[in-house]
């Protein structure tokens, strides 16, 4: 098996067909990865090294902090600042964007992520993850918060890495999707799942039904139809998946296709929609678009939103692309 293609291997030689590049990317993607192997490792020790429970706290999306948001969100900041790659980063666990220490150098990118997706799932021992984005920045500059502020669809690189049954990481630089997984006896993630592609038909759906009182008519709409089975206007039988966990669910989608919803809703008017835009929406948009599927608010496709600020969230629906456009078109007659 020593043909088997690292990450390293992988990263560097698609460094390689992109003419005039520096290896500065590919070094910043590098720890990103030690990072997350980082993470893994205390994800997996769990209780064993005390990093379970919550820390008492709570973020700047008034969630409350698990122990383990706050340990992996300062693996990332700390694996990051110093590299010389970066010119700032967001994290969900930050209030207010990260600036480079001064002491380190500025580079030209900039890191958005969610150290720990999911993490409501940890003490229950369910799939969590890390997401992330990263952007180009104005060189030598120090960043300021419209910086941040840009189109997923000029991100040059998004992936988020699954702590599962395996752990492993999925990403894109706008050529398709690969997955990798992690084989822990030589701590190097290996390219086990290349060129990933969504079906393009489903009948299975992801959404939080405990909400559907609060839903807008085109989603009732859908998820009723669905319900409906065979009897309805579908014609087949539906399955229903909620991981509560987003990495989970595109992991998922990614692998046997599906359609996942976290729909506007009318519980809380200050928070109309759960997921974040920079960090959660858009790299997994950018994921599932290039894997063949769509990711849509309902009525804009999530990729072309100019966001409004670091933490504001959007509504998401993303998977199997006749199924995501059915949606779409549902939101468009209503
Ligand atoms: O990060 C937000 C998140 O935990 C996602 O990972 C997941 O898809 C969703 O929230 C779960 O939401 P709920 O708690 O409503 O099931
Ligand atoms: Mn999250």
């Amino acid at each position: 098996m020593n043909n088997r293609v690292t990450l390293t291997r992988f990263i560097i030689e698609q460094q390689a067909n992109v003419p005039d590049a520096s290896g500065t990317f590919t070094m910043l993607l590098s720890n990103i990865v030690t990072a997350c192997k980082e993470i893994a490792q205390k994800v997996n020790r769990g209780q064993l090294i005390g990093v379970l429970g919550s820390a008492g706290s709570e973020n700047v999306q008034g969630e409350v902090q698990k122990k383990l948001d706050i340990i992996t969100n300062d693996i990332m900041v700390n694996s990051l600042n110093w590299t010389g790659h970066l010119a700032g980063m967001a994290s969900e666990e930050n209030d207010e964007f990260i600036s480079i220490p001064p002491q380190y150098k500025k580079g030209k990118y900039l890191a958005v992520f969610d150290p720990l997706d999911g993490s409501s799932n940890i003490d229950v021992n369910l799939a969590v993850g890390t997401i992330f984005s990263i952007l180009r920045c104005r060189e030598g500059v120090e960043p300021e918060e419209g910086d941040f502020l840009r189109k997923g669809t000029e991100q040059v690189c998004a992936g988020f890495v699954i702590y599962g049954p395996s752990t492993m990481m999925v990403l894109t630089t706008g050529n398709g999707v690969n997955g990798f997984t992690l084989d822990q006896g030589i701590g190097e993630f290996i390219l086990t799942h290349p060129n990933m592609r969504i079906p393009e038909e489903t009948s299975e759906f992801a959404i939080n039904m405990s909400n559907q009182r609060f839903w807008e008519t085109p989603v009732q709409r859908y998820i009723d139809e669905c319900l409906q089975g065979t009897e309805g206007v579908r014609g087949k039988d539906f399955n229903m998946r909620w991981v509560a966990s987003f990495v989970a669910e595109a992991y998922r989608i990614l692998t046997r296709g599906g359609v996942f919803l976290y729909p506007w809703d009318n519980r809380d008017p200050k928070k109309p929609a759960k997921l974040r835009l920079l960090y959660e929406a858009n790299p997994m948009a950018f994921i599932i678009e290039q894997a063949g599927g769509l990711c849509s608010t309902g009525r804009e496709r999530i990729l072309d939103i100019k966001p409004s600020g670091v933490h504001q969230r959007v509504p998401v629906i993303l998977g199997s692309k006749n199924e995501v456009q059915r949606i779409v078109d549902y939101h468009l007659q209503s």
